[in-house]
């Protein structure tokens, strides 16, 4: 198969870096989950106990090793919040822009993040933007970390979490979340994450480049 861009976008939880990872694996192509880049300045940050929203966070971009990206600390509560925060820097995102372009320059890619199909990659070969409502979202995200339901009070608690970032993600003025006109839509409340890997497989699979590969 030819080299082939497939951008996926969503909001947090939405189940993007699970179809992401399958698809890569399926297609044998490479895959970047670009919420660790700004996970991993937003961690920096709060070592250096700089203030997400007001400090440029630039400097900490521009120069992220790969070990950054690698730290087991990223996933933790006070850094989604200062993840979003530091992404809604435009200094960061263009720090970050060609880092992004260049891991899929010469074999493709599969990535994920907020705004790949509408930024990152506006001309993505195949673009998925993967939803589902702020309450199943919530209760994937406890279930992922504690490995059982949520209780009514610690469902509410996260579900506001994740819709308070939703709004930051949504709401900023350089690359904001949202749908890229061209993006297939994949709602995903009453889907498993089998499901929505056979859906995205069947759009591939109709890609020209795709079927170009594999007469
Ligand atoms: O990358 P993103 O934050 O969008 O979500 P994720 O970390 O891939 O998925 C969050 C959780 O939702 C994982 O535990 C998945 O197993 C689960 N899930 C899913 O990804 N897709 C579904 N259709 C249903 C559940
Ligand atoms: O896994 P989850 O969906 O919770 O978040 P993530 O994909 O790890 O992204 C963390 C944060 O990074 C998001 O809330 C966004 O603010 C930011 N982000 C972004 O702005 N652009 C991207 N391409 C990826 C992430």
């Amino acid at each position: 198969m030819k080299a082939i861009i497939i951008a996926i976008d969503g909001p947090a939880a939405a189940g993007k870096g699970t179809l992401a990872v399958a698809l890569a694996q399926h297609l044998g192509l490479p895959h970047l989950d670009t919420g660790l880049l700004y996970r991993a300045v937003g961690r920096l940050m709060l070592d250096e106990g700089r203030d997400c929203a007001g400090d440029d966070a630039s400097d900490i971009a521009a120069r992220l090793a790969p070990s950054d990206l690698k730290r087991t600390d990223l996933r933790l509560p006070e850094v989604d919040r200062a993840a979003s925060l530091v992404a809604a820097q435009p200094a960061v995102r263009a720090a970050l822009l060609q880092r992004q372009r260049d891991f899929a320059a010469t074999h493709g890619a599969v990535m994920d993040g907020r705004d790949i199909g509408t930024a990152v990659f506006p001309h993505a070969d195949i673009k998925l933007f993967v939803t589902a409502s702020a309450r199943a979202r919530a209760v994937r995200r406890y279930q992922q970390y504690h490995d059982r339901d949520p209780s009514p009070a610690a469902l509410s608690q996260l579900e506001a979490e994740i819709e308070a970032r939703d709004h930051i993600d949504s709401a900023r003025h350089v690359s904001p979340l949202q749908r890229a006109e061209d993006a297939i839509l994949i709602e995903t409340d009453d889907l498993t994450p089998d499901q929505v890997l056979a859906r995205a497989l069947d759009i591939v699979a109709r890609h020209p480049k795709f079927l170009a590969g594999n007469p």
